[in-house]
């Protein structure tokens, strides 16, 4: 597997022309970002995944230093997984200064949800994510839909700025006990680990009751209810339409999902599900 640091190293990468996938990622790799990368081998002849904790989605209170940095682990899962380069860059490399533009998501779509409480993070997270497909010029790239109103965004962005590349979304993948897996989940502690893996058991009642023809104000009541109860503090408990983020008040004839993100203690935990 080629570790590659610099764009000249992509370049020489890229001489191949092979068809390839990026896989973009900040790292402490789990299971959910392994199945990203098997998707992307189905989707192309190379993979290459990137390693960049991103300081610019980042908000000033946000976890930038502690964010877990696992990276020789990290490639040893990588290697086992069969993926064909890690692009690894230096912070100066991907954000050469002065750094005076910048990708901006539209408001429709990033100022609601996550977007709502981490100003300036899909902003980031699109500057970024832009970069990486310059250097890299992949054919197909694949985000997780765990983050889902970062893959729409991302989708809408590849669309809007003419890139050339194929986005593909993967499912979640989850602990055994429901609990979504996320870099995340290492801050809670064995109480809170325990705790959280109530996110997805709410999720999962509250589409049934929508789809057993429960009001929408009824279920957010009961569910954010449930969550203060058992010690969370609710940040948004939406239902939204698939194709575009626009609320749902009563089942659309598009799909649509269910979107959450609560702290439990210090930590930020979001998930979602499809209806
Ligand atoms: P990161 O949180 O490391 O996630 C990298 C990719 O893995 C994202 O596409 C995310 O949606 C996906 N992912 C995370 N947990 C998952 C799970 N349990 N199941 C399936 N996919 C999962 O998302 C980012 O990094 C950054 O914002 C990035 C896109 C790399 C830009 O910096």
């Amino acid at each position: 597997m080629l570790i590659l640091s610099t764009p000249e190293d992509v370049a020489r990468f890229r001489q191949t022309g092979k068809k390839l996938a990026l896989v973009p990622t900040m790292g402490n790799l789990h299971a959910g970002h392994l199945s990203l990368v098997r998707l992307a081998k189905q989707h192309a002849d190379e993979v290459l995944v990137s390693i960049f904790v991103n300081r610019l989605q980042f908000g000033p209170n946000e976890d930038f230093d502690r964010y877990p940095r696992t990276f020789e682990r990290d490639c040893a899962l990588l290697e086992a997984e069969g993926c064909t380069a890690v692009l690894h860059p230096e912070e100066s490399t991907l954000y050469p200064q002065p750094q005076q533009y910048f990708v901006e998501p539209p408001e429709a779509l990033s100022d609601t949800l996550c977007g709502a409480f981490r100003p300036g993070h899909f902003r980031g997270v699109c500057t970024v994510v832009s970069k990486l497909f310059n250097l890299s010029r992949p054919d197909v790239a694949v985000f997780g839909l765990k983050d889902f109103q970062q893959f729409l965004i991302l989708r809408e962005m590849t669309r809007q700025m003419n890139h050339p590349i194929e986005i593909i979304g993967g499912e979640i993948v989850r602990e055994a006990d429901g609990l979504a897996m996320s870099s995340r989940n290492q801050y809670l502690d064995p109480a809170q680990r325990a705790e959280a893996t109530r996110l997805y058991r709410l999720l999962q009642t509250a589409t049934a009751r929508l789809k057993a023809g429960d009001t929408w104000a009824d279920v957010q009541a009961a569910t954010q209810a449930e969550l203060q109860a058992n010690g969370w503090v609710p940040q948004y408990l939406e239902w939204r339409r698939d194709d575009n983020l626009q609320p749902c008040e009563q089942l659309p004839d598009v799909a649509s999902r269910l979107l959450i993100a609560a702290f439990s203690g210090n930590t930020r935990l979001i998930d979602n599900l499809s209806l």
